[in-house]
């Protein structure tokens, strides 16, 4: 018999590759989202369900949607009935806009998690209940700065960065020993987390409520731990995320990306198709009961300078980033992935390097532009301007505000 998977936030982005991923694998897939309208615009709806349009319908015909928000017990019931596992994908997704909707954040991603967990608890209580598993999508923002190593002392040590060094636009994490720079280095799932923004700590709130859950009630509960995920089908009308939609967004729109700091902080981008085979690797090996947490990130690492200037190449653009010398507040300096545990028990082997990757994406771009998607799907985003308001960048001559 096969197995049904209800996916919390299908309709998303790593939603929409994961459900075809698990279709194609055979599970019966029940995707349960409520298609909020900062990623998918306002008038979105079950009958062009996704962002890929005829893709994305032909390719899940045989998954079953549900439009409803993970926050209501009445529909959790109704979206868990029959379900063997849960994959957990929603949430409100935006570092720098979670600095400011402290009550948003918290209510859909820890208090929705909450309810989510609840609803698992009732259905179990069913004489034929059997959700036996629970997949977390859980972030590599919960580290906070990854780890560094010392260019002076060599010791591997938790970066950290200070309030008055970001004010000298001294970007790079310090020793706390010996105040020399830090080289970042792979930072494996055991290092302390230490969120630096109102998202990564309800991140890392989700992931402890599944670890709770699992060991009081003998399921098993992953967390996979994403870096930075990119490829087709991401939001381009969300500005708060995906660094790489959002300035192919504005690249496309003839304007430069902006980068805060100096564009050198590096990040470790993963595609979205190594992403959506690494979590069905990840159902169908959590049998034991007991909570295992993984990195998902590619191993590879690109600055953010130089990936506005590879995207601006892959999309035949001659506009340079705009580089702001501010920092922005819940903002890390580099992360970069130890993803030797997903390879040892999870079997992940990322496929796609980077330069495939963005050229991919700018293919779909052109093809949205194409269909004429574009302009109606990324409409002038204007988070910089907010967080200024809120006080949340730090440009050198003190907080802009
Ligand atoms: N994309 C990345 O780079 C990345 C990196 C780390 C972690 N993650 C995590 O992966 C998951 C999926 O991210 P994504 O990039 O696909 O984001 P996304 O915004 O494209 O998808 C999230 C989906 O959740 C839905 N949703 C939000 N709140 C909901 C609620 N209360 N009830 C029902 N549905 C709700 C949204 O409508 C959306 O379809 C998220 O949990 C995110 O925190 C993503």
């Amino acid at each position: 018999m096969s197995e049904r998977v209800l996916i919390t936030g299908g309709a998303g982005f790593v939603g929409q590759h994961l459900s075809r991923e698990l279709a194609q694998a055979g599970y019966l897939v029940r995707i349960a989202d409520n298609f909020d309208p900062q990623v998918h615009g306002e008038e979105a709806g079950m009958k062009n369900a996704g962002r890929n349009g005829d893709e994305m319908n032909h390719a899940t015909r045989a998954v079953e949607w549900m439009r409803g928000d993970i926050r209501n017990p009445e529909f959790l019931k109704r979206a868990l009935a029959g379900a063997h596992a849960v994959v957990h994908l929603a949430a409100v997704v935006g570092v720098g806009q979670s600095m400011y909707q402290y009550d948003r954040y918290v209510d859909h991603n820890l208090r929705g998690t909450a309810e989510l967990l609840q609803a698992i608890l009732k259905e179990n209580q069913k004489p034929r209940g059997r959700i036996r598993k629970i997949v977390l999508a859980g972030s590599m923002s919960i580290y906070g700065e990854g780890l560094g190593q010392c260019s002076r002392c060599d010791k591997i040590v938790q970066a950290r960065r200070q309030m008055e060094q970001l004010q000298r636009q001294m970007w790079e994490p310090q020793c706390p020993r010996c105040q020399a720079e830090l080289k970042p280095v792979a930072t494996p799932e055991d290092k302390k987390p230490e969120p630096a923004s109102v998202y990564a700590f309800t991140k890392y709130g989700q992931e402890q409520l599944c670890e709770l859950f699992a060991a009081s009630y003998g399921i098993a509960s992953i967390s996979l731990r994403f870096f930075n995920i990119y490829g087709p089908g991401q939001s381009l009308r969300n500005p708060y995320t995906g660094v790489a939609a959002n300035f192919a967004a504005r690249l496309l729109r003839g304007q430069p990306p902006l980068i805060f700091e100096d564009g050198r902080q590096q990040r470790d981008l993963i595609s979205v198709h190594d992403i959506a085979r690494a979590a069905r690797q990840a159902l169908a090996r959590a049998e034991q009961p007991g909570a295992r947490v993984y990195n998902l990130a590619s191993g590879q690492t690109v600055s953010m300078g130089e990936l506005a200037q590879r995207l601006a190449r892959a999309l035949d653009s001659e506009i340079e980033p705009q580089i702001t010398g501010q920092y922005r507040a819940g903002d890390i300096r580099h992360c970069i992935a130890d993803i030797s545990r997903a390879r040892a028990e999870l079997q992940f082997q990322p496929t796609v390097n980077l330069q495939d990757g963005l050229r991919e994406l700018a293919d779909w771009l052109r093809r949205e532009e194409y269909e004429g998607r574009l302009q109606t799907r990324c409409p002038l985003p204007q988070p910089i301007a907010e967080l200024n308001a809120w006080g949340l960048t730090l440009s050198v001559s003190g907080r802009t505000n």
